[in-house]
């Protein structure tokens, strides 16, 4: 079995080449799709789509089953990203270390890409010919809903709606569940639903992924606070340009960090009760909420 790193550096590497494989710009004309692939191929941590493929190997599948579902929820992430930063939102210069996709093709066609890379990955995983039709239906059903109002975009839209606000923890939790846990969920949920997991091991999966969700704001919005622009790519201080309610401005950084600590141990012992080969997942975990600050 390959150590935690080398799983990170190859799959990462498999990743990335689906995506590329599955968008092409062959003409200078191609302004969408060259805009597209700007961003895909800006870099980032690709957590989730990792978290799909660590989540098949924790159930014993082989991770090639998940390469077209990993490369479309990052298409999906990649896309909220874009519009996350657009002018009429939280209006930011950059991005994984590069300038925002719409400061270098303008607005409409930042708007365009993350339209069609929202697209693009509901087909990739209809045209994945290793799955068959009744595990598709169940991840369209999966993503499709995560994404939507009732997951990432309506909790896009909670936090816009809460800036100027004093909200309360409950309120604000409620924004970080579905604005970045929904789309961390859907990724263990897909890993999971091709490998053929059980509805109890789901639920579980479920309560790991609603911890690592929240844990994940909450260590972005400290860092938002106190972190490094240079190492993250992106500018600090815009939460607080914006007065967004996060947990740091709610609880203090201390608070922040506590609330941070009893959220990855509850997703740990959320994986601790399954009966899988955890490793990669408790690394990811690790990843995303174990941080020296
Ligand atoms: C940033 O996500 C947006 C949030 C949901 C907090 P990531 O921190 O995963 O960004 P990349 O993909 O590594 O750039
Ligand atoms: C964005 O949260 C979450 C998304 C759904 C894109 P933030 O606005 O805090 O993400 P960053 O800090 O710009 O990456
Ligand atoms: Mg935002
Ligand atoms: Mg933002
Ligand atoms: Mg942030």
């Amino acid at each position: 079995m390959m150590t935690f790193e080398q799983f990170m550096e190859h799959y990462k590497q498999e990743i990335e080449r689906c995506m590329a494989q599955a968008i092409v710009a062959t003409d200078s004309e191609q302004k969408l799709e060259q805009s597209m692939i700007y961003s895909l191929e800006a870099g980032g941590k690709r957590i989730r789509p990792l978290l799909v493929l660590a989540t098949l190997v924790a159930f014993g599948s082989k991770p090639e089953l998940g390469y077209q579902t990993a490369a479309a929820m990052e298409m999906i992430h990649t896309y909220s990203l874009i519009h996350d930063d657009l002018p009429a939102m939280d209006n930011d210069d950059y991005r994984r270390g590069k300038l925002t996709n719409h400061k270098v093709y303008g607005d409409a066609t930042a708007i365009l890409a993350g339209d069609a890379l929202l697209t693009k990955a509901f087909e990739l995983i209809v045209m994945d010919d290793q799955l068959d039709a009744t595990v598709k239906v169940e991840l369209i059903q999966l993503f499709a809903k995560s994404a939507g109002a009732d997951g990432m975009v309506g909790g896009q839209q909670a936090d816009i709606l809460g800036e100027n606000q004093k909200l309360t923890l409950e309120e604000l939790e409620s924004i970080h569940r579905r604005k970045t846990g929904a789309l961390l969920t859907a990724s263990v949920l897909s890993g999971a639903m091709i490998a053929g997991a059980s509805k109890q091991e789901q639920d579980i999966l479920r309560e790991f992924s609603h911890h690592i969700g929240i844990a994940f704001q909450i260590c972005d919005d400290i860092l938002d606070v106190i972190g490094d622009s240079e190492k993250m790519g992106k500018k600090t201080g815009s939460d607080i340009d914006l007065q967004k309610s996060t947990y740091p401005a709610l609880l203090s950084l201390e608070g922040a960090k506590k609330a941070l600590a009893e959220h990855t141990e509850k997703a740990e012992q959320a994986l601790a009760s399954l009966d899988i080969d955890a490793t990669y997942l408790l690394g990811l975990t690790e990843l995303i909420a174990v941080r020296e600050f």
